[in-house]
C-alpha cells in the first residue's frame, strides 16, 4: 500500500509525526507539505492529495487541517474520492467498513497525537465489507 499525506500549517506538526509512524510501519509514504507553520491555504494541499488518489496514483491519501474540515470540503470534490473526517475511532472504522474511505482527515486542532497514531493503524487495519455497501457506493457515481 502506498499513501499520500499533505497538511496546511494547522495540521503540520501531526503530519510529520504521523509520516514518522508510517514509515516505522514500513509503509511507502509521498509528502506533498506543508514543510512549516507558516500560514498556507489547506485547499492547494487538499487537492494534490485528493487528485493523485482520485487518478488512483496513491492507494490512500491522509490530509490534516485544523478541523479537517476544510480538507474533507476540498477532497470530496474529486471523482473516486471518499474522503472521511473522523475524529474519532468509530468514525475511523465505520468509513473503513461502510464507505470504503479512502482519504482519512483529522482535525490537527482537535485531537491529540495519541489518538491520531490510533486513527491511523485503525483506519489502515480496517476492510471494507462490501455487499450492500457496495451498491450504496455505487450510486453516488451514478449520473
Ligand atoms: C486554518 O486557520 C484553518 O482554517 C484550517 O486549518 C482548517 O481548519 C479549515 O478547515
Amino acid at each position: 500500500m502506498n499513501v499520500i499525506i499533505g497538511s496546511d500549517h494547522a495540521g503540520y506538526q501531526m503530519k510529520e509525526k504521523v509520516i514518522a509512524h508510517l514509515l516505522k510501519l514500513g509503509i511507502e509514504v509521498e509528502d506533498v507539505g506543508t514543510h512549516d507553520e507558516e500560514s498556507v491555504d489547506y485547499t492547494d494541499f487538499g487537492r494534490q492529495v485528493a487528485s493523485k488518489v482520485s487518478d488512483a496514483s496513491f492507494d490512500r491519501g491522509i490530509l490534516m487541517c485544523g478541523t479537517g474540515l476544510g480538507m474533507s470540503m476540498v477532497a470530496n470534490r474529486f471523482p473516486r474520492v471518499r474522503a472521511a473526517l473522523a475524529n474519532d475511532l468509530f468514525s475511523a472504522i465505520m468509513s473503513r467498513r461502510h464507505n470504503d474511505s479512502n482519504i482519512l482527515v483529522m482535525g490537527g486542532r482537535l485531537i491529540g497525537d495519541t489518538l491520531a497514531m490510533q486513527l491511523v493503524d485503525t483506519w489502515l487495519d480496517t476492510p471494507f465489507e462490501g455487499g450492500r455497501h457496495q451498491r450504496r457506493l455505487e450510486k453516488m457515481d451514478a449520473e
